[in-house]
């Protein structure tokens, strides 16, 4: 009965494919585990739309999981984590849920030196506050400065990872913050760690926090903690799926995923 548990897919969720890289740093340090992905593609962006609005899509998305006998859940999307975290976690009870704010904060403040955290995200992930709250739960004395950087967005939805285009955007959302002295800056969104290496020459004294990476950590950590982690699967089982298909899904998706996807399958929810 305990192993059969262990055996339930993790269910990742995000408001399109940029969660892919939460899914991508999950298989690299969990790679026994089978996970469930799914993928708002008809809806996305999530991060201009209202705090009803995505609680609403994140109520149907949360169905869907539980329906598919998820053991936790990642909330990818720092969006839907800013807003929707909460309300999801009263749905799901004593289910393990991780989500890439609570930590990306954690990691950020285990980094910074000067105690100086510069936060990038969407307009909905700045405006609710959520990684300053988070912040100064555990530190109440980090500056925090958050700047929001939608064109980043799609941006990196055209691949322009390496573009002079992206790089003057980065420049120009990164002013404000390093004219702060911050040492320490939070991707603080989905689409944010494909562009590490860029963002890294432009901030060249910054540590970059990567919440893909410190979120599977954490999954790690609570998966062990539960009794939850699965440590006999040597062929794990991954499933991807959207609302949408479309045009370009699979190579942009590719390219989050860093390998191919088998088995998208398209659902609509709602
Ligand atoms: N997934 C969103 C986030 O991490 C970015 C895309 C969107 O706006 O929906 O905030």
């Amino acid at each position: 009965m305990e192993n059969i548990g262990r055996q339930r897919p993790i269910g990742v969720f995000d408001s399109g494919i940029g969660g892919l890289t939460n899914v991508r740093a999950l298989m690299e340090r969990l790679p026994m585990e089978n996970i469930i992905y799914f993928g708002d593609t008809a809806r996305v962006p999530y991060g201009t739309k209202s705090k009803a609005t995505i609680e609403n899509f994140s109520m149907q998305i949360v169905d869907f999981l539980l329906e598919h006998d998820v053991k936790a859940m990642v909330i990818a999307c720092n969006t839907i984590a800013a807003v929707a975290g909460q309300k999801i976690r009263q749905k799901t009870g004593n289910m393990p849920v991780l989500d890439v704010i609570s930590a990306g904060a954690k990691a950020a403040l285990a980094t910074t030196r000067n105690n100086k955290i510069g936060i990038i995200a969407t307009n909905t992930t700045v405006n609710s506050n959520a990684y300053a709250r988070a912040i100064h739960r555990d530190n109440p004395d980090t500056l925090v400065r958050t700047q929001a950087a939608p064109l980043l967005v799609p941006l990196v939805e055209e691949g322009w990872l390496e573009h002079e285009v992206t790089r003057l955007t980065v420049c120009e959302y990164l002013k404000p913050l390093l004219a702060d002295g911050i040492d320490t800056l939070v991707l603080g969104c989905t689409h944010f760690p494909l562009l590490k290496p860029l963002i890294g020459r432009e901030a060249h004294n910054v540590a970059l926090v990567d919440s893909a990476i410190t979120t599977a950590e954490e999954t790690a950590r609570v998966l062990a903690q539960e009794g939850l982690l699965n440590t006999d699967n040597n062929n794990p089982d991954y499933r991807f799926y959207v609302s949408d298909i479309p045009l370009k899904f699979r190579t942009i998706g590719e390219h989050f995923l860093g390998r191919t996807m088998e088995q998208i399958e398209m659902v609509s929810l709602g």
